[in-house]
């Protein structure tokens, strides 16, 4: 880990070329005229606006992420574009795109695909480093990004700070005046919101709160949001469609989900953003969350520790390969829900939800056997490993829920797009990524 440790200790600069002014310079810089602050940026290497932004634009070579079949299709085949209905088109090259939760798992892979994708623009990358889990990994995942800005044409700037500071929000909306937020800050992880509740108000719904008021005052072309499929609680009808109701939240978590998708309706019908949230089932992939099962199980076999399943392993989860989930972001990011009026001479709310879900939900105990088979292929375990011997069958956790299982057709229908990686290329992929950053970082993740 010792490059990365450097870098951490220097934090946050982030890479070789990097720049640094001091906090309180970007009230300043606000008072410049908007249109030619706009210019600016798209034209040529954004300032720093606060001691918490670095910009970089690193040296050396990407050796980022794998590519995957989705991300290959996508590149060659626009053609999706061309049938998006009742969308407007946001075009993305050239832009500035804010992407909050960037170095955070889903964040930093769908930076890594925008800096490949455009061609010019600036992509602002917005994380507090929390500590929920080791931001370690987000510091390699911001390593990866550098890798990557060497490779872009695109310029890439890390402001380190909280969604939940509504002073540096504004300075950062105002100094960069972004065309597209993505909004994917939030405090993460369902059983976590039982014993820390406050984390939960703060980022995900004070944060969201002020993205939604900055994007007001300094109005963006859209506002996509990251929602979950924990909103879905208990429901019995399955697979999860987005007309569902969702009126009975069983963790904070998922009421901080569902509120900010009833903030952002609002918004969006009485300030005319427009607004898409997008229902994560279950994100799985290298360099993912340590705290979400299939890593966690990882490391504890790993230490030789036991690994517990709930609900006595009979539990279905609707996991979603990270570049499926991407390529959904990647999708929606270019349709904006079109601005109408409707009888009465007021906008008809720009809003739309989606899921965003593999679609085809897997029994625990068989995506357990997977993850064995595939760590054991990978090297992380020897083959004669003694898996019985390390897994226990527990009770259902508070927050929890049985099954999730996503209908993900609405976001078919208008994006042309459904996920298509199965678990057993996914997980195969995590397995080696886990076996590789291991060998190379030792158990600093
Ligand atoms: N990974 C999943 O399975 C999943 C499923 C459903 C929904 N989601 C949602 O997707 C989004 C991304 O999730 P992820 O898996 O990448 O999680 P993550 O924890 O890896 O990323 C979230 C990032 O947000 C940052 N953050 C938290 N509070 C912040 C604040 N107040 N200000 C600035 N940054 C802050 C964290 O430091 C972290 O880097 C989140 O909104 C999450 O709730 C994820």
């Amino acid at each position: 880990m010792a490059k990365t440790q450097a870098r951490k200790d220097k934090a946050p600069s982030v890479a070789s070329a990097k720049t640094e002014v001091k906090k309180n310079t970007a009230t300043t810089k606000a008072k410049a005229s908007d249109a030619k602050k706009k210019t600016s940026v798209a034209k040529s290497k954004p300032k720093a606006a606060s001691k918490e932004v670095s910009a970089s634009k690193a040296k050396k070579t990407a050796g980022a992420r794998g590519t995957s079949k989705s991300r290959t299709a996508a590149k060659s085949d626009g053609s999706w574009l061309l049938n998006l209905r009742n969308k407007s088109r946001v075009e993305l090259e050239g832009k500035t795109i804010l992407v909050t939760g960037s170095p955070g798992f889903v964040g930093a892979n769908l930076v890594l695909r925008l800096l490949k994708e455009m061609k010019t623009g600036t992509v602002i990358s917005f994380d507090n480093m929390n500590d929920y889990y080791n931001p370690t990994l987000k510091e390699y995942r911001l390593k990866l990004i550098d890798e990557a800005v060497a490779k872009s044409g695109v310029n890439h700037l890390f402001i380190r700070g909280s969604i939940a500071d509504a002073p540096l929000v504004e300075r950062v909306m105002s100094s960069y005046r972004p065309d597209v937020v993505v909004n994917l800050a939030a405090q993460a992880g369902v059983r976590y919101s039982i014993d820390h509740p406050e984390v939960y108000v703060e980022s995900n719904l004070v944060g969201f709160f002020n993205i939604l008021e900055a994007c007001r005052r300094y109005p963006v072309e859209h506002l996509v949001y990251a929602s979950s499929s924990s909103v879905y609680g208990g429901n019995k009808k399955i697979p999860f469609a987005v007309e569902d109701k969702v009126d009975h939240p069983v963790s904070l978590y998922a009421a901080t989900k569902k509120s900010n998708e009833l903030l952002a309706h609002c918004y969006s019908k009485l300030y005319d953003i427009p607004t898409t949230g997008l229902r994560f089932f279950t994100v799985y992939g290298p360099a993912g969350r340590p705290d979400m099962f299939y890593f966690s199980a990882a490391k504890k076999l790993v230490s030789r520790n036991v690994i517990q399943l709930y609900n006595y392993g009979n539990c279905r989860r609707d996991f979603t390969y990270i570049d499926d989930i991407v390529e959904g972001v990647f999708r929606v990011m270019q349709g904006a829900p079109e601005k109408k009026k409707g009888d009465d001479g007021l906008p008809i709310p720009p809003y739309a939800v989606y899921n965003i879900g593999g679609g085809t939900p897997e029994n625990l105990l068989d995506f357990v056997s997977t993850l064995q088979e595939e760590l054991v292929r990978a090297k992380v375990l020897p083959k004669n490993f003694d898996f019985e011997a390390y897994r226990e069958l527990v009770p259902m956790q508070p927050g929890d829920v049985p099954e999730t299982y996503a209908d993900s057709r609405a976001l078919e229908e208008d994006y042309g797009f459904r996920p298509t990686i199965g678990i057993r290329e996914g997980l195969r992929r995590f397995a080696e990524w886990f076996y590789e950053y291991r060998r190379r970082y030792g158990d600093k993740d």
